[in-house]
């Protein structure tokens, strides 16, 4: 990351530009000058307070004012009606103002943060603020032979000397989790020539051994995968020029008692969906180099809960293979013995996802943790239900499942709840085998997905599936995000959920 922070209470001398947030309402209510208390400089706030032309500035959402005094340059930032401002908003400004900085090539700027922070609690929006700035400041480059280069110091001015160590305090956590949510955005943008199956292990376990001390890496190439009869994930990758990998990460924190939790995380790790002989239409096949989104989301998860000194103990399953198309692949209509001993009869190579997750989740259950999650960019119904705003959560524990949402909220990411009824889990059921791998129609599709997933859970282990089909990429609502390209979506929230429960 280019960009940097410092805490003080004071404004920094070396900042080319002083950056003031100013309140729509405020400014309403008192049109000759915003609300200064906040600004200790005494030469800024006469500026501001003599500022003319301050009355045409509406202080409207992420509109600008710049004025020189003395020898500094101000920006006035609006952020609009701060009583109705969470601290999604805040982080939303602070992915425009990142913007800004960049366009116009501002390197050291101060930025009050109390005119920024509306009624949000000063802890809790610092937080979310220095997070959103770090978010802004990704980008995928390495394949442009010119690139700008672009570096930031901001010294984030806070009110009280309590603040500023809260702040300082709270720094690394962020740092590790935005730094793992990068690595889960590198991963979902790198390209399927370079990141094959055998390719995206070794750079997991690079990555392992390079950043997360302690933790064991454990990876089954095809013939031992074929020794733990995964032949429902064997199916998808047999029309592959790659080998499959499963990769199995297993972190064990410091103190460990009897009553310390295990939980799972299993991911969808398809380095690219061609559909197999299901041939996706070319339109549609684009794109799908993010297949692998679900094993990159909760591999950031696991790395920034370990960085972040989880209390549980965490185990990390990430099933690579492509589905791609050769003489060898899948036939639609094959049926398949998947390792639980259940027969699957796949009418559809391109509803492939499940197919290996079966294994995966169906290997998980044997490490008997106390609840896995699965993420996967399992389907484009997903896309239907809930846009590409809305992550999908599905599972077979309420109490798990009101948990996970709980920290999707806290964290404002938007995650959604949709059932899996017992109409669902008939509709997969096979004439012919013991279930298929498709629903009879179009409907429900991500439901049909979760039902088919939840044929491969044991014991009624507690378990959710995230379909991030839609949060995935392509986040052009969130200022923080790229535009196109990977989000990390869904790693703060789970992050949260195995760090703080
Ligand atoms: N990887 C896709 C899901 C997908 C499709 C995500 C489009 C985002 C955009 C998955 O493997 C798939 O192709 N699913 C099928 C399932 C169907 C055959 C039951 C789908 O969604 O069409
Ligand atoms: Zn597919
Ligand atoms: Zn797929």
């Amino acid at each position: 990351m280019t960009v940097e922070f410092t805490y003080s209470t004071s404004l920094s001398e070396k900042a080319s530009t002083t950056i003031i947030g100013i309140n729509q309402l405020a400014k309403e209510k008192d049109k000759k000058a915003p609300n200064l208390k906040f600004i200790a400089s005494k030469a800024l706030k006469d500026s501001l307070t003599n500022l003319k032309n301050f009355k045409s500035f509406s202080g409207e959402r992420n509109s600008t004012f710049s004025f020189h005094n003395e020898n500094q340059e101000n920006l006035l930032y609006g952020i609009g009606d701060s009583s109705k401002y969470s601290t999604e908003d805040l982080r939303k400004v602070a992915g425009n103002l990142f913007k800004y900085l960049k366009i116009n090539n501002s390197n050291n700027v101060n930025i009050v943060f109390d005119s920024f922070r509306g009624k949000n609690k000063s802890s809790e929006a610092v937080i979310a603020f220095v997070e959103a700035l770090y978010m802004s400041d990704y980008e995928f480059i390495k394949y442009k032979s010119e690139s700008k280069k672009f570096s930031l110091t901001i010294n984030l001015v806070l009110t009280a000397a309590k603040d500023v160590n809260s702040a300082k305090k709270a720094e690394t956590s962020i740092i590790n989790t935005v730094e793992s949510l990068n690595v889960t955005r590198d991963f979902v943008n790198e390209a399927p020539n370079v990141l094959t199956s055998v390719e995206y292990a070794k750079q997991v376990q690079n990555d392992v051994t390079k950043n997360l001390k302690g933790v064991k890496v454990k990876i089954l190439n095809k013939a031992q995968i074929k020794k733990e009869k995964m032949n429902l994930f064997l199916s998808v990758n047999a029309g592959s020029g790659y080998e499959p990998r499963l990769v199995h990460l297993t972190y064990t924190p410091k103190k460990v008692t009897k009553k310390t939790k295990h939980f799972a995380l299993v991911g969808k790790g398809i380095v690219f969906d061609t559909g197999g002989y299901s041939l996706k239409p070319s339109g549609a096949m684009a794109g799908m180099k993010f297949d692998m989104g679900g094993s990159a989301t909760v591999y950031g998860a696991f790395r920034a809960a370990v960085l972040n000194n989880s209390p549980y103990k965490l185990t990390c399953v990430l099933a690579m293979t492509d589905n791609a198309v050769n003489s060898f692949a899948t036939f639609p209509d094959a049926i398949v013995k998947g390792r639980n001993g259940k027969t699957v009869e796949i009418l559809n190579t391109d509803a492939e996802g499940r197919l290996i997750l079966a294994d995966a989740l169906d290997y998980t259950c044997d490490l008997n943790p106390d609840g896995i999650i699965d993420a996967a960019t399992l389907t484009g119904a997903c896309l239907v239900a809930l846009g590409n705003q809305v992550c999908a959560v599905l599972g077979n524990n309420q109490k798990f499942t009101n948990q996970l949402l709980s920290n999707c909220k806290k964290q404002e990411e938007y995650a959604w709840e949709l059932p899996i009824i017992n109409e669902w889990r008939s509709d997969i059921k096979s004439k012919v085998a013991d279930i298929k791998n498709i629903g009879s129609g179009r409907l429900a599709g991500t439901a049909i997905g979760a039902a088919f997933l939840q044929e491969f859970i044991k014991n009624d282990i507690p378990w959710i599936h995230l379909d991030i089909a839609g949060v995935c990429d392509s986040q052009s609502h969130l200022s923080y995000c790229p535009a196109d390209g990977a989000s990390g979506l869904m790693v703060r929230s789970l992050n949260r959920m195995l760090t703080n429960g």
